[in-house]
């Protein structure tokens, strides 16, 4: 049976989706404190596309996929810095209505009364703009220790919940941030450049884009850059000449980035 017909036996059994991204679809529960993730792919077809990780969950067997093993690591290693602003997630692996395995999670249902994707000046609430502030501190420390970044460039991935403070919802997309370095020995003239706006995206550094095509951590990384200076009303000078987001300002990169903003136009 087609996963689409799979994933409306779901939507039958659990009416009043909650929300739905490029991975995910996320459903209300009873107990109305909780949501359930239903991810979009199965393992397998996870595995088809990225290979197994070789562990095996449930007594029937069924392999986990390398990027489903990567998102589980992911969501332990970034508890102690950002705990605080994920919601309780707790996975679990199960078969789905066609006895297909994929896996799952429960997570704390977040009532959500704004989108950070959307600010477009100073935030109002004082309280919500602290929460914002640690939030930023809380992600650089752990970009500074684990060279990776939450996926904040998905429409509802950061938002406020319903007493104004910062809660990252998507806890299924950290990425590296490619180095200068690294991206430049990829692309090194304007020769495969001009390649890769031809479209070969296999120049680009492992991990730069994501499964969607999407340059996560670089988005991510601009998008961090918005908060401070719309959300926080930090001062653009003093922010650009942090070395944090000085990335986001290599020649080379932007070229890359511009190219890649061409995909999805
Ligand atoms: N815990 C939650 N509470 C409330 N809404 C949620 C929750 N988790 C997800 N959602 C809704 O579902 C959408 C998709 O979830 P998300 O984790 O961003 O999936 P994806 O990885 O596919 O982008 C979110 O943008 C949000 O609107
Ligand atoms: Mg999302």
């Amino acid at each position: 049976m087609p996963p689409q017909v799979a994933r409306s036996r779901v939507s039958e059994c659990l009416p009043n989706r909650l929300g739905a991204g490029a991975r995910m679809e996320v459903f209300p529960l009873v107990d109305e404190h909780t949501v359930l993730r239903v991810p979009r792919r199965t393992e397998q077809q996870l595995i088809d596309e990225f290979g197994s990780c070789g562990r095996k969950a449930l007594a029937t067997g069924h392999e986990v996929s390398i990027s489903t093993e990567r998102e589980l690591h992911d969501l332990e290693a970034i508890e102690s810095y950002i705990g605080a602003f994920v919601p309780d997630t707790t996975p679990f692996a199960d078969l789905d209505l066609n006895g297909e395995f994929r896996y799952y999670s429960l997570q704390r249902r977040v009532t959500i009364s704004a989108d950070l994707r959307n600010v477009r000046s100073k935030m109002p609430a004082y309280h919500s703009r602290r929460s914002l502030e640690r939030f930023i501190r809380d992600v650089r420390d752990m970009f500074d220790s684990l060279r990776i970044l939450p996926d904040l460039a998905g429409p509802g991935n950061l938002v406020l919940d319903r007493f104004g403070l910062v809660k990252l919802i998507d806890i299924n997309n950290f990425r590296r941030l490619v180095s200068n370095e690294e991206l430049e020995g990829a692309i090194p003239d304007d020769e495969t450049l001009t390649l890769l706006i031809n479209g070969q995206r296999d120049l680009l550094p492992a991990g730069f884009i994501d499964d969607i095509g999407l340059p996560i951590a670089d988005l991510s990384l601009a998008h961090l850059r918005n908060l401070e200076i719309r959300a926080l009303g930090r001062a653009v000078n003093k922010i650009d000449a942090d070395e944090f987001y000085r990335p986001l300002f290599h020649q080379r990169r932007q070229q890359v980035l511009a190219t890649l903003k061409g995909d999805s136009v």
